[in-house]
């Protein structure tokens, strides 16, 4: 799908045919992420996996807050031009509180993976601020090296293939876009008490041993938001779109399925 978003002509990719799904992917990576789901989805519903400013696919200005993060997937799907199903991994998720928060109408269910509604603590938003540091002074190869063990389960960091793979991802990431997306989580408003005013069906999906949002937590969030269904995946750590793309797929499948309309 092509659009157009802060005067760039840009593509969004795109697969299947049917009811519309948009893909938010997190940080450090883009819109691949998506690729193993978008592939096992795209059987049953019209994919989209837009890739978010600063990266290959949209060379947007990465504005450095999730507001403008959201002001472009609200013109994904606005683009879209039917109901949608939205789902957003971690900051993806991030993204999508921000845009819920807006009402917009053409969302009809919202799938929430290994995210958390919190804001960063005193201790977070130093962390983002050492890592701004880091990605100034030496790139985004030391960002790579310190990411990998907290996307992916200790048994998936045993999968030299899915670890190569989450890398080159995250190496093909400029700098300042790793930059915007630090300041941008550093600086996202807290949407806990949003999540009581999630009226449209929602599903919270977690990893088992995500150390980024919590099993826990997420467990914790999603009996915030009424009438939510929540799933833990076995095996999986914070990357569940990647680490186990068969049962993330199923659920969100299902979960579309019932909630959108036809
Ligand atoms: C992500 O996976 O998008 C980020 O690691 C989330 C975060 O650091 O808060």
């Amino acid at each position: 799908m092509r659009l157009k978003f802060m005067g760039q002509s840009l593509e969004v990719r795109e697969s299947g045919a049917g009811r519309t799904l948009v893909l938010v992917h997190g940080y450090p990576l883009d819109g691949a992420v998506w690729s193993s789901l978008s592939r096992r989805l795209s059987d049953r519903f019209r994919v989209l996996k837009p890739d978010l400013p600063g990266r290959i696919d949209n060379p947007a200005d990465p504005a450095s807050s999730m507001a403008s993060y959201a002001d472009f997937i609200e013109k994904v799907v606005e683009s879209a031009d039917s109901p949608v199903g939205l789902a957003g991994f971690s900051m993806g998720g991030y993204v999508c509180f921000e845009l819920m928060k807006r009402r917009p109408s053409s969302v009809h269910a919202l799938a929430l993976v290994d995210t958390r509604a919190n804001a960063d603590d005193e201790t977070g938003r130093a962390n983002r601020q050492a890592a701004i540091a880091t990605v100034r002074a030496e790139g985004v190869g030391p960002i790579a090296e310190a990411m990998l063990p907290k996307l992916l389960s200790p048994d998936g960091m045993k999968r030299a293939e899915l670890v190569e793979r989450v890398r080159r991802i995250i190496l093909r990431q400029s700098p300042q876009t790793i930059e915007s997306d630090l300041a941008a989580m550093r600086d996202r408003p807290d949407s806990t008490d949003f999540l009581a005013h999630l009226a449209i069906p929602t599903l919270v999906v977690v990893g088992e041993h995500d150390t980024i949002s919590s099993p826990a937590e997420s467990r914790a969030m999603s009996q915030k938001i009424p009438g939510a269904r929540f799933l833990e995946i076995a095996g999986a750590g914070h990357l569940t779109p990647l680490e186990k793309p068969a049962a993330v797929a199923q659920a969100l499948g299902d979960f579309f399925s019932d909630a959108l309309p036809r």
